[in-house]
């Protein structure tokens, strides 16, 4: 049951032809065969008709918390690729760890790889002593061998709810931190650690020495990476300078993802857990401007609305995580089928000599968060 067996597996087309109702039916039935032997994982940005067949619902600390202290033979992940990977790393070797689509990936993770950011380190190094004066830290969005890299220079994870906590041990570690991929979090959580905005220099992977001086990479106390989410993107200062126009008395709350403009002119800024919990806890008939991916706030949306609050989306156009999209029914159908009928596809193994130090990266930020 252990191996992955490509050649009798039930091949997708079939499903590929199936109503999202009739592939409903088929998940329903496939997991009432499998039992207790898969647990379903599923971010908050899954689409509706995958995540109501969730087991458990989370943001990516606590989607990685769950699959560390999960018994289940099979997790089987609704989100992206860095997300399964995690699962697997962090669940026991004879877990497995499933991605119903490999195509689910993260545009965000995918900006930074182990060569370019080998690269900088190299080239840190002829103005610096990186192992002794740089402390890494990857943001969860990215491959395991980047998770690899900062566990074996003494670097750490960090997600979008603990990035600030994770900047404190950093800093604790060396006296500079090289932030990857995503430079929006970075900065904000370096502006909440009060560091001046002058002091965090933008590293481009695709220029020599990332674009910087000598003396600029000497100042910097962060440099970051020349990351961002596509859809995070999306959200403008405008968007939210409207809304205030229009009502004065609404609460604006973005994800840490957004431009720094947009998180600084936000109320509250936070992980997709955060946004969840902070508007259901809100007082009854408030408004609401949420700058974080449409079908989470759709679902947020209508979950409230009996208390009289109003949930708006931030961007005036539709931008969802199209990557986490691929995720639909039909090929959570055909995954559990097959795991019902004894075969594994779509199998996400990090090879065991990164995972290792991948772990040792995720185990630190798990300490302190
Ligand atoms: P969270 O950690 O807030 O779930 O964010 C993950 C992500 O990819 C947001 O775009
Ligand atoms: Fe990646 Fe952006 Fe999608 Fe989050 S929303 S998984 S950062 S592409």
């Amino acid at each position: 049951m252990q191996a992955t067996d490509h050649t009798r597996t039930i091949a997708f087309d079939a499903f590929n032809r199936l109503s999202d109702k009739a592939a409903g039916e088929r998940i329903v039935a496939a997991r009432a065969r499998l039992g207790k032997r898969a647990v379903l994982l599923c971010h908050h940005y899954q689409r509706a008709d995958v995540y109501r067949h969730a087991d458990l619902t989370g943001d990516s600390l606590k989607l990685a918390r769950l699959a560390s202290q999960s018994d289940a033979e099979f997790i089987v992940f609704c989100g992206v690729h860095f997300m399964a990977e995690v699962a697997d790393i962090l669940s026991r070797p004879e877990q497995i760890a499933i991605l119903p689509d490999l195509a689910a990936g993260c545009s965000m993770a995918d900006m930074a790889n182990l060569a370019k950011v080998e690269r900088c380190w190299r080239e840190l190094g002829t103005v610096l002593n990186p192992d002794e004066e740089i402390t890494p830290v990857t943001y969860i969005n990215s491959a395991a061998d980047l998770k690899a890299f900062c566990g074996e220079h003494g670097g750490i994870v960090c997600t979008s709810s603990n990035a600030t906590t994770i900047l404190d041990w950093a800093f604790a570690q060396r006296g500079k931190v090289l932030f990857f991929p995503d430079q929006h979090l970075g900065r904000w959580s370096g502006f909440k650690k009060g560091i001046p905005l002058d002091e965090m220099e933008i590293w481009n992977p695709d220029l020599e020495m990332g674009g910087l001086t000598p003396e600029r990479i000497r100042k910097a106390k962060i440099l970051l990476w020349a990351g961002h989410c596509s859809v995070h993107q999306m959200f403008q200062l405008n968007n939210i300078q409207r809304f205030r126009s229009e009502h004065p008395q609404g609460i604006v709350i973005s994800h840490p993802e957004c431009a720094f403009e947009v998180c600084h002119a936000s109320d509250y800024v936070g992980s997709t857990e955060y946004i969840l919990n902070t508007i259901k806890a809100g007082p009854p008939n408030t408004r609401w401007l949420v700058g974080t991916e449409l079908n989470l706030v759709d679902r947020l949306a209508e979950e409230v609305k009996a208390e009289g609050k109003i949930v708006q989306f931030m961007a005036t156009n539709i931008c969802m995580c199209s990557t986490m999209q691929r995720i639909d029914p039909q090929h959570l159908a055909w995954t559990l089928e097959n795991l019902a009928e004894g075969r594994v596809v779509n199998h996400i193994s990090v090879p065991p000599h990164e995972a290792r130090l991948a772990k040792v990266a995720l185990q630190r930020m798990l300490d302190l968060s």
